[in-house]
């Protein structure tokens, strides 16, 4: 049998760290796959960091991020310039990950070509059309385009079920991201920034914090900052590390607010391996990603979430992520409780793995093998731990 061609559609830090490895993966099987590498380049300066830390060549690079693109011109550039490539290079099938608008316009360019698409971190849901906007809607119209739904966890798997998908086209694979993290995490670090080498080795307690969801934009995030601002004027044995976003919607509300104290550093975004490593050195971690939620718990770091819903319920249940939601005084004690108090601190910080055990690629690999006839066999799902 001939190899099939697997297309790649990528655009975003996170969808391309959680692509990274299945491309490497998919790369390792040249018999049965040829991979073509699809860059809609939504993001260009974090893809770039992205391509770089893991890499990956591009085969086709679509260029289309604008300064303070809107949701439709970034669309309409998206869904035109992927039906060219497509076109051109008529893959077997076209895998997209999580939930962006490259995720969603990658699966619906392939299915304008009549191409299967697999999606990979299928079946997350908060239930909630607007929050996270537009998330929500991203991935449940990708998961009707999709023939294959890779389900990081049962709990996704089971919102497949429940909105009628096929059970046989439905697999538990557990989340690449941890893949991705264990490959950062794999050799020694020196950081890229000097400033980080000193901050780490003081041994105050490094807060990790980052905020970029579009439905927090404006007085929510205003909010946020000021919780932090407060954190960092009340304790000076705290160091808040931000690597800001490059949008320029959260660096016109965070700059203001937080520039010019001691113990808070803006820094511009981090190369994965850089971000892992401080992840790993960290205190705690305040956020509002979804990559984030499920990395920081298998390192044992403490989450606190800045938004009122997730689709990530796991680590919650675990109990090492905890929805503190964007009420400046909220997220304020939360995080006051967590620096003084040993037994709350220590009552959040166990390292769980609810998300992956760093296989998800080698499974995802296994099941494609599977879907064209290439072998028999299918992986056992992956079951948290
Ligand atoms: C996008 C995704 C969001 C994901 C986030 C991860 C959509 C609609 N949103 O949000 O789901 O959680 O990425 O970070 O798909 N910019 C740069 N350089 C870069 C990246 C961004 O300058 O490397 C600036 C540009 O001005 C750009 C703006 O950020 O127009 C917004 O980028 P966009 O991809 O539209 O939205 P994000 O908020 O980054
Ligand atoms: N990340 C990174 N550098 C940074 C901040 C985050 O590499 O400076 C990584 C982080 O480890 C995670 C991913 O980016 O894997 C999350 O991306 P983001 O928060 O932008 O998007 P989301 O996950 O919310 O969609």
């Amino acid at each position: 049998m001939h190899p099939r061609k697997i297309a790649l559609v990528f655009g975003t830090r996170p969808d391309t760290i959680k692509l990274a490895p299945i491309i490497l993966e998919l790369q390792k099987c040249p018999r049965q796959f040829s991979v073509v590498t699809i860059a809609t380049a939504q993001h260009r300066h974090m893809l770039d960091q992205v391509l770089k830390t893991f890499g990956i060549r591009v085969d086709h690079d679509l260029n289309i991020m604008q300064p303070k693109q809107s949701l439709a011109s970034l669309t309409s550039r998206a869904v035109n310039a992927l039906d060219a490539v497509l076109e051109k290079e008529k893959p077997d099938m076209v895998l997209v990950q999580g939930d962006t608008t490259t995720t969603f316009i990658g699966s619906l360019a392939a299915f304008y070509h009549r191409i299967p698409v697999g999606h990979v971190e299928a079946g997350l849901r908060t239930d909630d059309k607007l929050n996270p906007f537009p998330e929500e809607m991203n991935r449940r119209l990708t998961s009707a385009i999709a023939e294959l739904h890779f389900a990081p966890t049962i709990t996704a798997k089971n919102a497949l079920l429940r909105e009628g998908y096929a059970r046989e086209s439905i697999f538990v694979t557990g989340n690449s991201v941890i893949d991705a993290l264990k490959i950062a995490l794999q050799q020694d670090h020196r950081f890229s920034l000097r400033m980080l080498d000193r901050i780490v080795s003081q041994k105050k307690h490094i807060v990790l914090l980052t905020m970029h969801r579009r439905e927090n934009w404006g007085k929510p995030m205003r909010g946020a900052c000021c919780a932090v601002q407060r954190l960092a004027r009340e304790f000076s044995g705290i160091d808040v590390v931000f690597p800001v976003h490059l949008n320029p919607e959260v660096r016109e509300v965070v700059y203001p607010i937080l520039d010019n104290l001691a113990n808070v550093h803006l820094i511009e975004p981090l190369s994965y391996v850089d971000f892992a490593h401080l992840m790993a050195k960290s205190y705690f971690v305040i956020t509002d990603s979804g990559g984030i939620q499920e990395e920081a718990p298998s390192l044992g770091k403490p989450v606190l979430v800045l938004r009122s819903v997730t689709e990530r319920p796991e680590a919650v249940k675990f109990g090492t992520v905890k929805l503190v939601g964007l009420d400046q005084n909220r997220i304020y004690k939360t995080a006051k409780k967590l620096i003084e108090s040993r037994p709350a601190y220590k009552k959040m910080a166990s390292a769980t793995n609810p998300y992956g055990d760093g296989k998800a690629a080698q499974r995802i690999v296994a099941i494609l093998k599977h879907y064209f006839a290439f072998t028999k066999k299918l992986p056992s799902d992956f079951k948290i731990p």
